[in-house]
């Protein structure tokens, strides 16, 4: 049990270990991150984009192993962030967020500008942007962390706010797909928080525990009928530990 008051819907009886709204009070930007050159160039919406150091001034971005965006940056070694603003259009958040550049190209018909390296900087939408070259690159599991080393940083509207995960998830009622890192696959989840809720029952006559996670069954859902595997004694005889 936690031994704290939980305020969430389950109140003071909550067992939950992994609460969701928790996870959503950690804030984010919301960026197009692109990398390539002038001839071969992709991009793809991230919500986690960090600075990591001051000096040198170094920004990491998690990118999902199977965005085409990945292979990209471990290719060029660079990448550029266009910071986004609060009202970014839903058709550069589908085809940069919800579509791949290995299916067709992204950056056709953008508006782009061409950084120190050459590498793509997509202006649509964009209030301020960095370039940035790969300085270190971590393993996380589905993603890898680039650290980049900031080339060059600009600001390109001083009056316009930039949009946040939270503003976008509540008022835009925006969703992330799979391959970002603060995806919730719902049903693992409901999984992860029943676990936190399961129960043991002890046999009063000989002490044998019902395990209900054990069991992968309520003792509530046992028939009548069941009785102590050990001495037999009625499911009326067990009282919850
Ligand atoms: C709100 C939002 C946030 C996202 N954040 C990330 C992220 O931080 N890292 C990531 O790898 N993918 C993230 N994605 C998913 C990619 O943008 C998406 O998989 C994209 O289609 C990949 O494009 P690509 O295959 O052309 O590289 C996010 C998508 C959305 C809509």
């Amino acid at each position: 049990m936690h031994p704290f008051i939980c305020p969430c819907e389950f109140s003071k009886v909550c067992t939950l270990n992994f609460h969701i709204e928790a996870l959503f009070r950690i804030t984010y930007g919301l960026f197009v991150v692109s990398s390539g050159d002038r001839k071969h160039g992709n991009g793809f919406i991230s919500n986690t984009v960090f600075q990591v150091t001051a000096d040198p001034p170094q920004f990491v971005v998690c990118c999902n192993k199977n965005n085409f965006t990945a292979g990209i940056i471990e290719k060029f070694g660079t990448f550029s962030v266009s910071i986004l603003e609060k009202d970014t259009s839903s058709d550069i958040m589908g085809r940069f967020g919800f579509k791949s550049g290995r299916d067709f190209d992204k950056m056709k018909g953008m508006s782009i500008k061409y950084g120190l390296t050459d590498v793509p900087v997509v202006l649509n939408d964009a209030i301020a942007f960095l370039e940035c070259r790969v300085v270190n690159t971590f393993d996380a599991g589905t993603h890898l962390m680039f650290v980049g080393e900031l080339i060059q940083s600009a600001l390109l509207d001083s009056k316009k706010e930039p949009l946040t995960y939270l503003y976008y998830r509540q008022v835009k009622n925006g969703s992330a797909p799979k391959n970002a890192p603060t995806y919730i696959d719902k049903s693992k989840l409901e999984k992860i928080n029943a676990a936190g809720t399961y129960k043991k029952f002890k046999c009063t006559a000989c002490g044998y525990i019902y395990d209900e996670e054990k069991e992968n069954a309520r003792f509530s859902e046992l028939p009548d009928s069941w009785v102590c595997p050990v001495c037999g004694s009625e499911k009326s005889d067990f009282i919850e530990v």
